[in-house]
């Protein structure tokens, strides 16, 4: 299956998941699952949820991948808290040229994150590494983003 057609396939499979009875953190590894075992680049997925009880801190969700040490993540630190402060997508062809990559796995080459939005405010990112350089389009892009919509309802 060509990769657009895999993302209109895993948005329908995401949205039907919604509906499921399982637990919210459940169909949050599910989405994980899904888009890694699904998409070949996908190396590493996983959700950064933004900690209630901590200023501008991000705390590691459910992942699938190798284990980080980045667990917490405060705002403004690595790929991941540039994209909280931002608030909008940040999308890294090659993390070697990136001063403040945090680096979890010295395979991944290239990286995207996705904030999270409900009512407005930020309440988690979306995070894939990729072991292959520039494995993200704004195709990728705009598929996370309808990804993330469904994810916000989960947080
Ligand atoms: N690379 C991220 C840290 C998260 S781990 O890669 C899973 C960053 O620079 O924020």
């Amino acid at each position: 299956m060509d990769k657009e057609k895999m993302f209109g396939t895993l948005v329908r499979k995401v949205g039907a998941m919604l509906r499921s009875e399982q637990s919210n953190r459940s169909k949050l590894e599910m989405i994980c699952r899904l888009l890694k075992y699904n998409i070949p680049e996908y190396d590493w997925v996983g959700f950064y949820l933004v900690d209630p009880d901590k200023n501008k801190e991000l705390i590691l969700g459910p992942f699938i991948g190798t284990q980080t040490e980045h667990v917490r993540i405060p705002f403004g630190r690595g790929i991941c808290g540039r994209a909280a402060d931002l608030k909008e997508t940040v999308l890294i062809s090659d993390v070697s040229l990136e001063n403040d990559y945090l680096s979890c796995n010295p395979n991944v080459k290239s990286e995207i994150v996705v904030p999270i939005f409900k009512d407005n405010r930020l309440v988690g990112e979306l995070d894939i590494d990729s072991h292959e350089s520039s494995a993200f389009t704004e195709k990728d892009e705009r598929f996370l983003e309808r990804i993330c919509e469904y994810a916000s309802e989960l947080i």
